[in-house]
């Protein structure tokens, strides 16, 4: 087990955040260890905004046999392909690459989301083609001291949100793929890819708020005339109005900062997780 003081900014797709312990974990005894004083649990970074002060708490990362696996050999056939226990900390992206080159469908509508497994199974990450709750078959948690295999349902996994008890920790996660020939498993993907191509691609934590029932947050914001909109070197994107973009340097008071005029001019539901205090 590795134990660091390193900025958050490191660990953040927006890259923001400050100093803090990061405890990266490897066994179950380096779990158990991690967890004997408060923490927070870090996936890829991709949906926090992080205190420029950091946190308190200990900040556990996957590392070692959790950071681990592959979706394993498939047979040919129809029958749905149960993958091995897959780490929570793999990323994401590589799993989706990975099932195209295996012809295992399941997994398309989730390219291009920079998540780990964990995080994903945490905010139930997804697009308006299917969320990873469509393709999970069995979830291992570490809970209060004990490993538990829960069956999805029991997540209670809904639209960028889950009800996993607090502080449990995902640790692996089995999917249920179907096998497919490549060429269709592509042209999904080319579809998904194709409804991202409005995204920016500058350092970001994605949609910044989940979109209200029927309406597009996005848009409502667009319209709103806030595009644009700068405090010091965080901006809310020109090309996609539900990214804030770190444009270099920006702190998360920066970042608040859009977000508070966002709520409070549109009342829309923050869609990222606070880590620490902000001002
Ligand atoms: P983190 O941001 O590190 O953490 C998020 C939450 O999950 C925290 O509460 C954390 O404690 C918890 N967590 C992380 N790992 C674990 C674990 N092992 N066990 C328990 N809890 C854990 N999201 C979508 O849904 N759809 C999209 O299309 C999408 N597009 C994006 C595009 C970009 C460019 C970016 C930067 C982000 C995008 N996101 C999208 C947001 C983000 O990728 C998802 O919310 C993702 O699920 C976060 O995963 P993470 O591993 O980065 O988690
Ligand atoms: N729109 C505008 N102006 C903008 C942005 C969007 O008018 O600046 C309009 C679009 O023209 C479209 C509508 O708003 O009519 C929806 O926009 P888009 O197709 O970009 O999808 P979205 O609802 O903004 C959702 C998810 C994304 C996911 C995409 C693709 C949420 C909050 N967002 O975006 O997820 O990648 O669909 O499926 O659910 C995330 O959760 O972090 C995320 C990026």
């Amino acid at each position: 087990m590795k134990v660091e003081r390193r900025n958050l900014a490191e660990f953040t797709t927006l890259a923001v955040g400050g100093p803090s312990e990061i405890w990266t974990v490897e066994s179950p005894e380096d779990l158990e260890r991690a967890t004997s004083a408060p923490y927070r649990v870090l996936g890829n970074g991709s949906n926090l905004l992080v205190s420029d002060r950091g946190v308190p708490e200990r900040v556990i990362r996957l590392g070692g046999v959790y950071a681990r696996g592959s979706l394993g050999r498939v047979r040919d056939g129809n029958e749905a392909h149960l993958t091995p226990w897959i780490g929570a900390g793999v990323l994401l992206p590589a799993l989706v690459q990975e099932a195209l080159q295996a012809g295992l469908s399941g997994l398309e509508p989730l390219l291009g989301i920079p998540a780990s497994v964990g995080g994903a199974v945490r905010m139930n990450a997804g697009t308006r083609y299917g969320e990873i709750a469509d393709v999970l078959e069995a979830v291992e948690v570490f809970h209060a001291g004990l490993f538990h295999v829960l069956d999805p349902a029991e997540l209670g996994l809904e639209y960028r949100t889950s009800h996993l008890p607090p502080g449990a920790i995902v640790t692996r996660v089995r999917f249920r793929l179907i096998p497919a020939s490549k060429k269709d498993v592509a042209t999904l993907m080319s579809r998904v890819d194709a409804a991202r191509k409005g995204q920016p691609k500058r350092k970001s934590a994605g949609c910044a708020f989940k979109n209200p029932p029927g309406d597009a947050a996005g848009r409502l914001i667009d319209e709103a005339g806030f595009k644009g909109l700068r405090a010091g070197s965080a901006m809310i994107s020109h090309e996609h109005g539900n990214f804030i973009i770190n444009t270099g340097g920006a702190s998360a008071k920066d970042v608040w900062k859009l977000v508070k005029h966002v709520q409070e001019e549109l009342n829309l539901e923050l869609e990222w997780e606070i880590w620490g205090e902000l001002p």
